[in-house]
């Protein structure tokens, strides 16, 4: 029999964010569900919430924050015997927002969001038409972590339940299901939207219905980090080496809005594992980083008559939590990073290769070598094109101070020798 302790379920005002000199209160709601002594789902969160509604002869819309009164629902439970784990906040007069969990072993996350409110509540639905309670549930939320991991995403995630303007907005959200221990895993899974940045490409006119506060921009993602990465063979000589920073430029439709959007995400070298083979023409890299879904691999084609090569194909999937459905693309015509045999391809300045009109992705601080690496170490280096452009800028600035310094320096013996003249003749 699951116990819930309501002494835990504290409410406090945690975050004061200072945005531009502007002053946002959020407030932090702090529940936990405990089963007996052990703690098996505890979330830090800020919700607010925005229902359309009828009156009597139009249409209005509720908005709220989740209240500091809110207090832990009395169906949470740790789940078991065939029921899943489910995180319940009760507020007003018998308004609640209930969150159900799964898990495959690897990842959990909220696969139902459900909204239930009291239409006879004339303070929050004044003048409405309807009364009683009424229910809305949702199974695309987009909250997914690693097991034994906490969910973190500052952003502001909408949440559209019923398709009819009820939404809830999530921001500051840290929380676990399945723990482990009883506090929240220092290990964390960052929600995609606050390790990227997003640009609507397609907006469609806004649903005048929605009332929902947007929260300042995100960050952009800067640089991604560079990392290393190395294929080896069957027996055990390492076959392509390669360093870089990947940041993916992907256009798709978010499940929560009707529209396209792009989003820009950096690779994170430290979440990546990475395998691939090599056969005498052709040597392949594969990266996967769990969190996030995404699988990507770089093929590189040897010509063994040219001893030249080439990045002939890349393709990616990625089932991000955000998305309406997995992403999937590949193009094996293509043409980049051509070097030499025994030698390694670099390119230290950021590099855009296509791919597909959907998908880009930029390359940073770039060196690979998939073919004829010997021991660990690349080969010399080949450099790119923007590279020695880039390096072009400097020699020609050297050259332009060294031309002026000979112009000064000639302009000085003229002056010194005519002076000198001048004091013969006086
Ligand atoms: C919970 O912990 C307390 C003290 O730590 C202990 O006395 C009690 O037996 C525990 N209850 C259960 C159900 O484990
Ligand atoms: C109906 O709509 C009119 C105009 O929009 C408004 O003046 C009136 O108060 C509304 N009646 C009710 C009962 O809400
Ligand atoms: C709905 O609100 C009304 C008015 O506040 C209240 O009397 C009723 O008990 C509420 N219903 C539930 C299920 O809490
Ligand atoms: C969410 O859970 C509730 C209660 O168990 C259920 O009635 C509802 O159908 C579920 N919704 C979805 C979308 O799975
Ligand atoms: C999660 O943590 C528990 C307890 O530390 C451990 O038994 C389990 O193997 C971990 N699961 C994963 C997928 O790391
Ligand atoms: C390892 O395999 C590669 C090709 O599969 C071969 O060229 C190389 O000689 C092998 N090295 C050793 C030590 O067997
Ligand atoms: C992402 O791709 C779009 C279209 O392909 C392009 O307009 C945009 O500049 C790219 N953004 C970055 C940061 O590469
Ligand atoms: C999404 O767009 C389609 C086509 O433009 C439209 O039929 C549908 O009603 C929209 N759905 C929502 C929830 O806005
Ligand atoms: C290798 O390059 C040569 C010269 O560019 C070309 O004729 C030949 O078709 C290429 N071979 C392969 C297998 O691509
Ligand atoms: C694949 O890449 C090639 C070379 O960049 C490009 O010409 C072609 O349009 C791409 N294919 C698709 C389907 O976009």
């Amino acid at each position: 029999m699951a116990q819930y302790s309501n002494k835990h379920s504290q409410f406090v005002k945690i975050a004061f964010v200072a945005v531009l000199g502007c002053v946002a209160v959020a407030q932090a709601l702090i529940v936990e569900v405990k089963d007996g002594n052990r703690t098996c789902i505890k979330a830090e969160l800020s919700a607010s919430l925005s229902i359309v509604y009828s009156t009597s002869n139009a249409t209005s819309t509720a908005s709220l924050p989740l209240p500091d009164s809110a207090t832990l629902g009395s169906s949470s439970s740790c789940g078991g015997a065939g029921r899943a784990p489910w995180l319940a906040v009760a507020f007003g007069s018998g308004h609640s927002l209930g969150l159900g969990f799964s898990s495959d072993g690897n990842q959990y996350s909220v696969d139902n969001l459900t909204l239930e409110y009291n239409l006879s509540d004339s303070a929050l639905f004044p003048d409405a038409s309807g009364s009683g309670l009424v229910t809305l549930s949702t199974a695309s939320t987009g909250i997914l972590a690693g097991i034994n991991t906490t969910y973190r995403c500052v952003s502001d995630s909408v949440v559209r339940l019923g398709g009819d303007g009820v939404s809830v907005t999530f921001s500051n959200v840290k929380m676990e299901a399945y723990m482990p221990v009883d506090d929240l895993s220092l290990n964390e899974t960052i929600c995609t939207a606050d390790r990227s940045v997003t640009t609507q490409v397609l907006p469609t006119t806004p649903p005048k219905t929605s009332a929902v506060t947007t929260g300042p921009a995100p960050t952009p993602p800067g640089n991604p980090e560079r990392g290393n990465y190395t294929v080896t063979n069957s027996n055990g000589t390492i076959c392509l080496l390669a360093r870089m920073g990947l940041q993916l430029n992907l256009t798709y439709t978010p499940s929560s809005l009707n529209t396209t959007i792009q989003q820009i995400m950096n690779l994170q070298p430290n979440q990546m594992r990475n395998t691939g083979s090599c056969g005498q023409s052709s040597a392949t890299l594969w990266l996967l980083e769990e969190d996030t879904n995404t699988n990507l691999s770089f093929s590189f084609a040897l010509n063994t008559t040219t001893n030249k090569y080439h990045l002939s194909a890349i393709s990616l999937t990625a089932a991000w939590p955000d998305m309406s459905e997995p992403f999937s693309g590949s193009n094996g015509s293509l043409d980049y990073l051509r070097g030499t045999l025994g030698r390694s391809y670099m390119c230290s300045a950021e590099q855009t290769l296509f791919v597909l009109s959907n998908f880009s992705l930029n390359t940073f601080q770039l060196q690979v070598q998939p073919f004829g690496v010997s021991g660990d170490q690349f080969g010399a280096a080949e450099e790119c094109q923007l590279d020695e452009d880039n390096m072009l800028i400097p020699i020609i600035v050297g050259a332009a101070l060294a031309g002026l310094v000979l112009i000064v320096l000639v302009a000085y013996l003229i002056g010194r020798k005519r002076s000198h003249a001048g004091y013969q003749t006086i």
